[in-house]
This record gives structure tokens, C-alpha cells and sequence, in this order.
């Protein structure tokens, strides 16, 4: 099992591990990520198998300053100033590829474009020491749940990675906010832990949607998905489900739940994002065959949290292996 270690400690076994091209399990501000060396193929590769991600999908390369991500991306204005407002923080820019950046293949998925993040917390001293960019997707086995603590992250990947950081729960919950200039047009690839709107007002633009043909490649229909099917949009309970519900009004028939929580008694997006993925998989836990979830508003984070619950409730290829 991978060796378990409070982030205000880790920094000298983790940057030694990851020196060496290990994978490591680290806290960012939005979900745990599964990090190695993004000049590392061997590293990358590592990381790709531990999640069994499929290759096609690329990976976000994690910074510690805009100096580090003007070596690898190549900024526009609209971008830079994106950058200079949110980083560090949850938005992910999509760049052209700089030549020469050092980034490994693996990384961008062969693309001519790389995505770019700037984290916060323990990941941001742990980039800026090493003084690599860190290569990081959500530390959960493809398709599954995204981990918002250790305890998940130790129980979805610990047999197949040396060491987990742990940093408490993330604060935002979701993951970052993914968005690409693209010839003038600010277009948002997927929808995360910073509102569109918030976006907007910086840029002083629309982010378009639904743009063809330059969406993320890892934006699969089937994604986050627990055990659970998933019942969106429910305004009752029905026997036997379970409920996760949102704000101080109760669905009918709650009283038929087997297992509740609710993202934020209150109707607050922001505490219903830090609580998402975490009471997902708790109400995975009670063995109910189905989760019904209550409406979630579609302002500001509430697109996120909709897009999450989408692609939770989307059908699957084939049968997920029980956790
Ligand atoms: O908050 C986050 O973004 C977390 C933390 C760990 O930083 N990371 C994360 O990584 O969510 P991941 O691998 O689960 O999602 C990265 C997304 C994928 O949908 C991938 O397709 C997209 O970024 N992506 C990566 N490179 C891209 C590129 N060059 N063009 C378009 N999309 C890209
Ligand atoms: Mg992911």
C-alpha cells in the first residue's frame, strides 16, 4: 500500500520520488492529482497506467510561474491576461505547444497544443522546488470518481502507487475551469472550479460552448461515474434510492431514501462543489442501486456540477468493476 504522508512533511519524499520518476498522489486547491515528471516519458507513462487512462487523452502540465509556462505554451494577450487574474488558481488554459519545451509527447497526446495550470497549496511549492512542470490528472482510476481527500485517493489507486500526500480535503472540489483562445474566440472546453461568468467579466468576452471539434479529448460521455446509476433532476424519492440532495427544500418522499446528504443545506454552489465527488462516492457506499439527485440551479458553479452529474449518469460501455 502507498505510504501515506501529511502534506507539512512531504516535501523532501516526494520531490525525491518524483526526481527519480516515480508517481505521486499530491492535494491541489481543486482534487488530488496523480503527478510525475512531464519530462519524464517513463514518469508519464506511469501515470497513464496507474489511472488506465486511455493514451489518447492528454494531461494538464502543472506550473509554478508564468515564467516556467512561457517556456512551454505560447501566450496571446487574452490568455496572458487570464493567466495574470486567476493563476494561481483553478482555470486551465489550452496553448499552442512552444518547440523545444522539454514537455514529453505522452503529456499532450501528440497534439500541437498543450494545457497549462497554475495550482495552489502544496503543489505549487512542490512544482516550484523541483523546478519541472508536474504532469497531473485527477488522482482516481479513469472514468471513476475524482478523490477530494486521501482516504479516496488511498483507496481507488494505493496498491499502485508509492506515496499519497495527504492535504485534508480540497477546498474547491471540482476540477479546474478549461478554456482556449482560439483566433479571437474564448472558448470553454469544460466547465470547472472558476464560473463562466467569473471568466467572462476578466475577459471581457462570451466563452462560447459546444465548439466542434476542439472539445477535450477526455470530455468522454461516461465519466465520475460510481456504482450507482444516477437519477438527475429527481423531485421525488423512490423506494430503495438513495438521495443527494441540494438547498433547505426536501424532495417528496424523502422519507423513502436509504441514505441521505445534502451538497449544501443553505443552496450555496461553492459548498455544494467542495462536497460533490465526496458524498457521491459516501451514498456509493450504502449500496443503493440508484442516486437520486435533487436539482441543481445552472448559475454560475452550478454548470460544473452539472456537467459532473451528467457525465456520472451517463450510460456506460461496459459494467464498472466493483470497488
Ligand atoms: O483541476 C484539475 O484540472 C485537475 C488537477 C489535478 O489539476 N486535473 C485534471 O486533469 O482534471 P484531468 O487529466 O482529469 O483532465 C484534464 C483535461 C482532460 O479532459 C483533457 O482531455 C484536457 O484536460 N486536455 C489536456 N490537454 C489538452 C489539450 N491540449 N487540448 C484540449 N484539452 C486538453
Ligand atoms: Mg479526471
Amino acid at each position: 500500500m502507498a505510504e501515506v504522508i501529511l502534506a507539512g512533511a512531504a516535501l523532501d519524499r516526494a520531490t525525491t520520488l518524483l526526481d527519480a520518476g516515480e508517481v505521486v498522489a499530491i492535494p491541489t486547491e481543486t482534487v488530488y492529482g496523480l503527478a510525475g515528471d512531464a519530462t519524464n516519458g517513463a514518469a508519464v507513462a506511469r501515470i497513464f497506467e496507474a489511472k488506465g487512462r486511455p493514451r489518447f487523452n492528454p494531461l494538464i502540465a502543472h506550473v509554478a510561474d508564468l515564467a516556467m509556462a512561457e517556456r512551454i505554451g505560447v501566450f496571446d494577450p487574452l490568455s496572458r491576461r487570464l493567466a495574470a487574474h486567476f493563476w494561481p488558481g483553478p482555470l486551465t488554459l489550452v496553448l499552442p505547444l512552444r518547440a523545444g519545451a522539454g514537455i514529453h509527447p505522452l503529456v499532450t497526446a501528440g497534439l500541437d497544443t498543450v494545457a497549462l495550470r497554475m495550482p495552489r497549496g502544496f503543489a505549487h511549492g512542490l512544482i516550484a522546488g523541483l523546478g519541472r512542470p508536474l504532469a497531473a490528472p485527477s488522482a482516481n482510476s479513469s472514468g471513476r470518481i475524482s478523490a477530494t481527500c486521501a482516504a479516496a485517493v488511498e483507496a481507488d489507486l494505493g496498491n499502485r502507487i508509492p506515496l499519497v500526500v495527504n492535504g485534508g480535503k480540497t477546498p474547491v472540489g471540482l476540477e479546474s475551469t478549461i478554456v482556449k483562445v482560439d483566433g479571437g474566440r474564448l472558448l470553454l472546453l469544460r466547465p470547472g472550479g472558476i464560473a463562466a461568468d467569473e471568466i467572462e467579466a476578466v475577459a471581457g468576452a462570451r466563452l462560447e460552448r459546444g465548439a466542434k471539434g476542439v472539445q477535450s479529448p477526455g470530455m468522454l460521455a461516461s465519466h465520475y461515474a460510481p456504482n450507482a446509476a444516477m437519477r438527475l433532476d429527481a423531485d421525488a424519492v423512490r423506494p430503495g434510492e438513495a438521495l443527494l440532495a441540494f438547498g433547505p427544500a426536501w424532495a417528496r418522499d424523502a422519507g423513502n431514501a436509504v441514505a441521505v446528504k445534502n451538497l449544501s443545506p443553505a443552496g450555496d454552489l461553492r459548498e455544494a462543489a467542495a462536497n460533490l465527488f465526496g458524498f457521491m462516492a459516501e451514498l456509493d457506499r450504502s449500496g443503493s442501486p440508484v442516486i437520486a439527485v435533487e436539482p441543481i440551479p445552472w448559475e454560475g458553479l452550478g454548470e460544473a456540477i452539472n456537467d459532473r452529474l451528467a457525465r456520472a449518469a451517463a450510460p456506460r460501455d461496459k459494467p464498472l468493476p466493483p470497488t
